[in-house]
């Protein structure tokens, strides 16, 4: 039995209410409760000023608020430091700045950066970009057929050539759950520095950064329950201090002479400019409305209904599933029907008000791998139930007699 309320969940999200929809593109990017556009509202109507700034209430009102939602981010997370907790436009924003401000000081010509095949593009372009910049080399952890990680080779892989490894947490393709702590462990072992992709585990897990002991982490607030424009970069406060700025502006400075600038302490020293002041109060709603629920909770529900998907997906006949061996995976399902084309198939869908993702997911070195270009991704959250799981395979069903001639 969940220990979710779904119904009273759908309840506080207004898109749920004014239409028929079955939304399965979460993977892409939530829908918000109204505990996040109510804070965000609030916020811009009553204690909205400009933040650290202000020698005035309001200002310091802002300032209290925009605070708090770093020491939401920071207990979320389970950070030992509130600045550890650097706020970002989200996760393809804080690979960048560790690209940029850790790479451009720690990379060499000869050093080995290590990824997997699977990772999201934002976490592939910004370490080819530094890797060419700095005249390191970009490795790749391969991966299997069935969406998981070929670690076979990782001994051989890793070496004291390595600087840094940078890991998607859980696929947003396959929804495969990576062994990240061994790979955090043995990158320890050589001494590389390890940042984790959490943009898809965020939503579904529990994360304990201390537990892990990874030296970075990366997450996006839109992507459970928050605004767009916000994320966090986490990164243990020995490194980031050691760090140069990603970029230059104000609040990120001590002083600034015409000739000269010192920077300011961590965090504030990569929030240059004027941050997403309402954009981090939305996501600290985000993250009260799912610690009211727990994310326990949250992923016991969504492994269930993960699981009731997957038994009524691979039901229908020319129904492929992609990844999701031995249990390891998010609620994230990558799949395509046999004979019709993924675009087509989402445009079918949608005439039933289902809303899922077509293409490669950001993600083309998988599509490269699997042989295809694209798949159909439906990912569910909180709000989704097992009636929304049987809309989606009728209309699959319709849309397969359809286009078969039935
Ligand atoms: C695994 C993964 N990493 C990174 C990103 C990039 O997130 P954002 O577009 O919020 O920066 C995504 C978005 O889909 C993702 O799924």
């Amino acid at each position: 039995m969940s220990k979710l309320d779904v119904n009273k969940i759908r309840s506080d999200f207004p898109v749920f209410q004014d239409q028929s929809l079955v939304y399965l593109d979460s993977a892409a990017t939530t829908q918000k409760p109204h505990q996040v556009i109510d804070a965000i509202s609030e916020f811009y109507s009553h204690s909205y000023a400009n933040v650290h700034r202000g020698i005035y209430n309001l200002s310091f009102k802002a300032t209290e608020a925009y605070h708090g939602a770093r020491l939401k981010a920071q207990k979320f997370i389970n950070a030992k430091d509130w600045q550890s907790i650097i706020f970002t436009g989200g996760t393809t924003e804080s690979i960048n700045l560790v690209a940029h401000s850790w790479g451009r000081k720690n990379l060499n010509m000869g050093d080995e950066i290590l990824i997997t095949e699977m990772e999201h593009h934002s976490n592939i372009v910004p370490w080819q970009l530094i890797a060419e910049d700095r005249g390191a080399i970009l490795k790749y952890i391969p991966i299997n057929q069935d969406g998981t990680l070929d670690l076979s080779d990782l001994g051989t892989l890793l070496s004291d050539k390595t600087k840094l490894v940078s890991i998607i947490h859980q696929s947003n393709v396959f929804g495969t759950i990576n062994p990240i702590q061994e790979i955090i462990n043995k990158a320890k072992k050589v001494g590389a520095i390890t940042l984790i992709d959490a943009a898809q585990s965020a939503p579904h897990d529990t994360l304990d950064v201390q537990d892990m002991d990874c030296d970075f982490l990366a997450l996006s607030g839109h992507k459970m329950l928050g605004p767009t424009g916000i994320g966090i970069l986490y990164g243990k406060l020995d490194i980031i201090e050691g760090m140069e700025p990603f970029m230059g502006g104000g609040d990120m400075i001590n002083s600034v002479t015409m000739s000269k600038s010192t920077w300011n302490d961590a965090p504030y020293k990569f929030e240059a400019g004027t941050p997403n002041i309402a954009q981090a109060v939305g996501f600290g709603a985000a993250i009260d409305y799912l610690d009211q629920l727990g994310m326990q909770n949250v992923s016991e529900y969504l492994q269930d209904l993960k699981l009731y998907a997957l038994i009524q997906l691979k039901a229908i006949e020319g129904i492929k599933v992609y990844g999701h061996t031995k249990n390891k995976s998010s609620s994230v399902i990558s799949f395509n029907l046999q004979d019709v084309h993924p675009h087509d198939l989402a445009q079918f869908l949608d005439q039933d008000n289902i809303a899922v993702r077509a293409g490669h997911h950001c993600a083309q070195p998988v599509m490269d791998k699997l042989g295809i270009s694209s798949t159909i991704r439906a990912s569910l959250y909180i709000y989704n139930t097992k009636a929304d799981i049987d809309k989606l395979c009728d209309s699959l069903v319709k849309t397969a007699k359809f286009f078969r001639g039935l």
